[in-house]
């Protein structure tokens, strides 16, 4: 098992380990309430001025390639402004991955690579024998995501979100050897 996060590398991508220098351009993209309103209601909105560098110091970094894996998404043409995120976690919330993308880029199939190439190295290099998806019910391009992706659809429970209109969670799975099938 590697304790290291690697830079990925995809068709249009790097994906590479996320670092205190990239919180202006997580900031500038993430800091959106289209792109927060999808994500857990533990996410404050309005989101606070330091959150970000709170976020990256106290639960991302002390953890990288320990018990999580967190990559800041970079186009290869503007290799140093950070677009998104993904990060894939071996305790499951029960899931054991979470993304966004900035608004700009959405609809280019550009999550979609990047969570192919995490998903490989989540079964490849970290040996996980499943991965477990979630998504808020309405979240039609997350969904897509998981569908696109071999992962089989397991049910619906109740969940909270930042957008309160939003009440239930999709919960997906894909094991190792549907991906390795696919
Ligand atoms: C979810 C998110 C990461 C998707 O990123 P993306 O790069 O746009 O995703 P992709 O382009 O790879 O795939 C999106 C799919 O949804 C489809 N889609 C987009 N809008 C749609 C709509 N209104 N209805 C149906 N399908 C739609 C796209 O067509 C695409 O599928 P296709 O390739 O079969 O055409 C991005 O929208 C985001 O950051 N959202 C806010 C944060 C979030 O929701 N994170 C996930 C929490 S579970």
């Amino acid at each position: 098992m590697t304790n290291a996060v690697p830079t990925l590398k995809t068709k249009r991508l790097f994906l590479k380990p996320l670092t205190l220098e990239d919180v202006p351009n997580y900031s500038k993209y993430f800091i959106e309430y289209e792109v927060i309103r999808h994500l857990s209601h533990v996410v404050p909105w309005p989101y606070p001025k330091d959150g970000v560098v709170d976020y990256l110091e106290t639960f991302i970094l002390p953890s990288q390639g320990i018990d999580r894996w967190t990559w800041g998404i970079f186009m290869q043409n503007t290799p140093s402004e950070l677009i998104g995120c993904i990060d894939l976690w071996r305790e499951g919330h029960p899931e054991n991955r979470g993304f966004w993308l900035g608004k700009p880029f959405w609809g280019q199939g550009l999550m979609t690579e990047a969570a192919e190439a995490v998903t490989n190295f989540a079964f490849q290099n970290l040996d996980f024998d499943k991965l477990v998806f979630s998504n808020a019910l309405g979240n039609i391009r997350s969904r897509r995501i998981k569908e696109k992706t071999g992962a089989r659809f397991v049910g619906t429970r109740p969940a909270k979100f930042v957008d309160p209109s939003l009440t239930e969670a999709e919960t997906w799975e894909l094991n190792k050897n549907d991906w390795q099938k696919l």
